[in-house]
C-alpha cells in the first residue's frame, strides 16, 4: 500500500476505490467554508437572488467546464499539478512556461490552507460554545464576542493548531484509507444533518421567506459588482485552478466518465449552497434580524438566532459540526497537493511530507492569527496579511490559473489526446470543447482586466 503510493511510475499511481469514492472526495474539497459561510452572507450583502442567478450561470458557463478540464489534466498525468504538467507538457511539445499551471496551484493551495485553517478554527470555537448553547443576550454582545476572539492570538492560535492536525491526521491515512475514507464518513452525515436543518427550517423558521429572498429574481438588481463577485465565487466554490481538483483526478482511473461525474460534483456543491442558504435565511428571518450582515452572518447573527430560538442548543451545535465537517474535507484537499509534490519530488514518505508541509503551513497560519490583533498594524498595498493572501489567491491567481488551464487544454494539447481522455465524442464534444477554448477564457479575461483596474 504504502509503496503503491510513494511510486512514481504512472501505472502504479493510487486510485479512488471506486467513481462513488472519487465523487464524495471531489464534493467534499468543493463543499466547504465557501458554501455555507462565504455564499450566505455574499448573497446577503448583493441583493439576494440577483447574486444566485449570476452565480448558478457562471457555476454552468465556467465552472463545469473548467472542472472537467482541471480533473482530466490531473487524470491524465497520474502525478502531482507539477508532475502532470510536466507530463503533459511533453506530449504536447509545448514550453516548459506551462508548468506555471502546477506551480500556481501548488502555491495557492498552501497559501489557501494557511488562512483557511484559520477561519476553521473560528468554527471550531463556535462549534465548541454552541455545544454549550449560546446564552441569549443582545446583538451587541454577539459582535464584541467575535472582536474579542479575533482580539485573542492565543485562542486563535490553539485552534488553528488544532484544526490542522485534524487535517494532517486524515491524510497522513493515505488517499484511500485516509482521504477516502474521511468523506465517506463525513460528507454523508453533513447531508443528512443539512436536511434536518432545512426541515428544521421548514417547521421552526421562516422557510418561505428564505425561499423568496433566494429565488424571487430581479433582473434589475443584476450589476457590476454582482457579476464579479459570483464569477469570483464559482470558482472558489468548486475549488478550480488551485491544484486541488487535478491531484484528485490523478487518483481517478481510466475507466470513469469525466463529463458526468463533474456535472454530479456541481450539482451537489450548488444544492448544497442553495439548501444552507435556504435553512440560514430561514432562521435570520424568522428572528428578524439582517440578511445584509456580511462575513459576520455565520458567527454574529446565527448564534445570535440560536440563543433566541426552541431547540436553538441542537439546532446550532449541529449547524457548526456541519461547518466543521465541510471545512475539514475542503482542508484535505488543499493539503494533498503539496504532500504529493514533495513525495514525488523529494522521494520522503508520505508520513514525513505531511509533517514538513503541514508545518510550513501552520507557520503561515501563525502568521495569519497575529495579524487581527499584535500585528494588525503590519499592512502590505493597503491590506493586512489575511486580506492580502485571500486577495492575492482568490482575486489573482485563481482566475489566472483557470485561464491557463483552459488556454493549455483547449489550444495546447492535441485535440485528440483531450478527446481521448474525456471521453465525449460528436457535438457535444465540441460544444464542451468550444466553451473551455472561448467562453471561459474570455470571461476570465474579463473579470482578471476587471479585478486589475480595481487594485490599480
Ligand atoms: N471549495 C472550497 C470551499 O468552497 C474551498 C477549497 C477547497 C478550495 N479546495 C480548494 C478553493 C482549492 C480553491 C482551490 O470552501
Amino acid at each position: 500500500m504504502k509503496n503503491q503510493e510513494t511510486a512514481q511510475a504512472p501505472e502504479a499511481r493510487v486510485h479512488w476505490s471506486s467513481r462513488w469514492g472519487f465523487f464524495l472526495v471531489t464534493v467534499g474539497s468543493a463543499v466547504g467554508l465557501g458554501n455555507l459561510w462565504k455564499f450566505p452572507y455574499m448573497t446577503g450583502s448583493n441583493g439576494g437572488s440577483a447574486f444566485v442567478l449570476v452565480y448558478l450561470f457562471c457555476i454552468l458557463l465556467i465552472g463545469v467546464p473548467l472542472l472537467m478540464a482541471e480533473t482530466l489534466l490531473g487524470r491524465r498525468g497520474q502525478a502531482s499539478p507539477v508532475g502532470t504538467m510536466r507530463l503533459l507538457v511533453a506530449e504536447a511539445g509545448a514550453s516548459k512556461a506551462w508548468l506555471a499551471i502546477g506551480y500556481i496551484g501548488i502555491m495557492g493551495s498552501f497559501l489557501i490552507l494557511s488562512f483557511y485553517s484559520v477561519v476553521a478554527g473560528w468554527v471550531l470555537e463556535y462549534t465548541w460554545q454552541a455545544a454549550g448553547g449560546f446564552a441569549p443576550a443582545p446583538k451587541e454582545a454577539f459582535g464584541q464576542a467575535f472582536s474579542d476572539l479575533l482580539a485573542n492570538p492565543g485562542r486563535l492560535i490553539f485552534w488553528h493548531t488544532l484544526f490542522m492536525a485534524m487535517t494532517a491526521a486524515v491524510v497522513l491515512g493515505g488517499v484511500t484509507s485516509g482521504i477516502e475514507r474521511a468523506n465517506r464518513i463525513m460528507m454523508p452525515s453533513l447531508f443528512l444533518i443539512l436536511l434536518f436543518l432545512v426541515g428544521y427550517g421548514a417547521f421552526a423558521a421562516d422557510l418561505p421567506a428564505a425561499f423568496r429572498f433566494l429565488f424571487h429574481f430581479d433582473a434589475a438588481a443584476i450589476n457590476r459588482s454582482v457579476l464579479f463577485a459570483a464569477m469570483g465565487h464559482a470558482f472558489f466554490t468548486l475549488s478550480l485552478g488551485m491544484g486541488a481538483i487535478i491531484t484528485y483526478g490523478s487518483y481517478l482511473d481510466r475507466a470513469t466518465s469525466i463529463p458526468r461525474i463533474c456535472l454530479q460534483v456541481a450539482v451537489a456543491d450548488t444544492l448544497v449552497a442553495l439548501l444552507a442558504g435556504l435553512s440560514i435565511f430561514a432562521v435570520v428571518f424568522a428572528q428578524g434580524l439582517e440578511p445584509a450582515a456580511g462575513p459576520g452572518l455565520l458567527l454574529q447573527t446565527l448564534p445570535l438566532a440560536f440563543s433566541q430560538m426552541p431547540g436553538g442548543q441542537v439546532v446550532g451545535f449541529l449547524f457548526f459540526v456541519l461547518v466543521v465537517f465541510a471545512a475539514w474535507t475542503s482542508s484535505i484537499s488543499l493539503l494533498e497537493p503539496s504532500v504529493t509534490l514533495v513525495v514525488e519530488r523529494f522521494g520522503l514518505g508520505r508520513q514525513v511530507a505531511v509533517l514538513l508541509v503541514t508545518l510550513g503551513i501552520w507557520l503561515l497560519g501563525v502568521a495569519v492569527a497575529l495579524s487581527f490583533n499584535a500585528w494588525s498594524g503590519v499592512t502590505l498595498f493597503g491590506l493586512g496579511f489575511f486580506d492580502l493572501l485571500d486577495t492575492l489567491t482568490s482575486k489573482i491567481m485563481m482566475p489566472l490559473a483557470g485561464l491557463l488551464i483552459a488556454v493549455f487544454t483547449a489550444w495546447v494539447m492535441q485535440r485528440r489526446h483531450v478527446a481521448d481522455e474525456i471521453g465525449l465524442s460528436g457535438r457535444s464534444f465540441s460544444f464542451w470543447y468550444r466553451v473551455v477554448a472561448f467562453v471561459s477564457p474570455v470571461a476570465i479575461a474579463i473579470i482578471f482586466l476587471n479585478v486589475i483596474g480595481i487594485l490599480g
